[in-house]
């Protein structure tokens, strides 16, 4: 890797960072942090490349999502447990309905830090710097919350070791079993149209469970029955905390992001000689990149020539989030100019970040129909240029907020104080999720 280090990042231009007042003190925390455990094996990684190489081609499907921004105050394990059970409800859907395997990669256990569109913010005449994300500071508008605290990134590592812990256990410990598949089931939910659905699904699955059993096909010589992998991501966007968590893999020589399964880069820092590129073409994990409407075609091909120069199969996803009307304007040029230049790319859609409003009610949301509308768009759009639909990039949570307009509870802008919690942007409810699962597994039937 050409001129590359693992801090050769310092020396470019770097946006979206906090300023860090006490330097000595964030000097003392890297290196602590640079001496924890890893919270990802370099073995997982590239089983996860290889998983995400057979999506670039078609043969599966990537099921990413999660909160916008995990915080402290919301970390608790049923918060995790019932993230987990909605996402392995989407995951038999998409299987099941629409007939791909999914790899399922959350954005859980490291996705603390935001961008955000100004420095500061002002309110009742007081200007403060904005809310980061918890790694870097607090959402209460005080000036000592606002300040950017180093100590932050320790308690962000502690409580992703922990999410990622559980996942693991619920993974591989029996709850992912699929004769469970009743049980994943949210209580809240229960008589929903989806979930209805969801409940003739799950009879479906026993059934065949039953017939494969006699078959001789069951859990002892087949694990894929009773255990899962949930991979973990999240943006790559305070490189102080990625760079204390890059480790030198034994085996290989080469250089992981310990911190999370896949990183990603967002639509606000991907310049191609700035400092996130910088750091993360230095790296073996799968990388992936929002492309926003601003997102031209040479630049796009730039920043896949700078950080994946081999060309490897499973490395690159690009997270197209354009936004309903936009999309088909723009997305075809990219995909026309990536196949022109015969590059591997994983196409996912992220129909969450190019969708957002202000309601008349004053909340931050997003309208499940106009979701919906850049999903079809973007599978159409990959039908007519013979390309692949590979994944879909979604902002949910396992509980029933009311963050996002629309879908089946019919959510109205009025309703959104009831349980609007998100520390960010707007997610998918439990019910919201699953429909919007039921609806994608239609189009991916179709491709
Ligand atoms: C996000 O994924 O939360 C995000 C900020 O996305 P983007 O970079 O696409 O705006
Ligand atoms: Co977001």
């Amino acid at each position: 890797m050409n001129n590359w280090s693992i801090d050769s990042w310092r020396s470019k231009p770097i946006l979206q960072q906090p300023t860090y007042s006490d330097k000595e003190l964030l000097k003392k925390v890297e290196k602590e942090l640079g001496v924890y455990p890893p919270l990802v094996f370099a073995e997982e990684v590239r089983s996860l490349k290889k998983q995400l190489a057979d999506a670039t081609k078609g043969n599966s499907f990537l099921l990413q999502g999660g909160d916008c921004a995990e915080s402290f105050s919301e970390f608790n394990a049923d918060n995790i447990k019932d993230f987990f059970k909605v996402f392995l409800q989407m995951s038999v859907v998409l299987t099941f309905a629409g007939g791909k395997p999914v790899v399922k990669v959350g954005r859980i256990a490291g996705q603390f830090a935001k961008p955000r569109s100004s420095d500061f913010e002002t309110f009742d005449g007081v200007e403060l710097p904005s809310y980061r994300g918890d790694i870097i500071n607090a959402i209460e508008f005080t000036k000592e919350a606002r300040e950017a605290d180093p100590y932050r990134m320790l308690k962000a590592y502690n409580q992703s070791a922990a999410t990622q812990n559980l996942i693991r256990a619920f993974a591989r410990g029996g709850f992912a079993d699929l004769h469970k598949v009743h049980r994943w089931n949210l209580d809240f939910a229960s008589g929903s149209a989806s979930n209805k659905k969801y409940e003739k699904l799950s009879n479906k699955i026993s059934q065949a469970l039953s017939f494969m059993e006699a078959c001789g096909i069951k859990a002892e010589n087949t694990p894929n029955i009773n255990q899962t992998v949930l991979y973990s991501s999240h943006e790559a966007l305070l490189l102080n905390y990625e760079e204390a968590l890059t480790r030198k893999d034994s085996l290989t020589g080469n250089w992981y992001d310990c911190s999370a399964h896949m990183l990603w880069i967002g639509d606000r820092t991907r310049q191609v000689d700035g400092a996130h590129v910088e750091f993360l073409r230095g790296v073996e994990n799968p990388i992936g990149i929002k492309a926003g409407p601003t997102t031209d075609s040479e630049d796009l091909i730039r920043l896949i020539d700078t950080l994946n120069p081999e060309n490897e199969c499973g490395k690159m996803n690009i997270i197209v989030r354009m936004g309903a009307e936009k999309v088909g304007d723009h997305l075809p040029a990219l995909i026309k100019a990536v196949q022109r230049e015969g590059k591997n790319v994983l196409w996912s859609c992220d129909p969450m970040h190019g969708n957002t409003f202000k309601s008349s009610t004053n909340y931050k949301t997003r309208d499940f129909d106009k979701l919906l509308q850049e999903v079809k768009n973007f599978f159409d759009i990959h039908k007519s240029l013979g390309t692949h639909a590979g994944g879909i990039h979604l902002e949910m949570t396992g509980k029933d907020v009311t963050e996002c307009v629309g879908g089946g509870q019919e959510i109205t802008e009025e309703n959104l104080s009831s349980r609007y919690h998100t520390h960010c942007d707007p997610r998918l409810n439990a019910h919201q999720a699953l429909e919007l699962a039921f609806l994608i597994a239609e189009s991916l039937k179709e491709a």
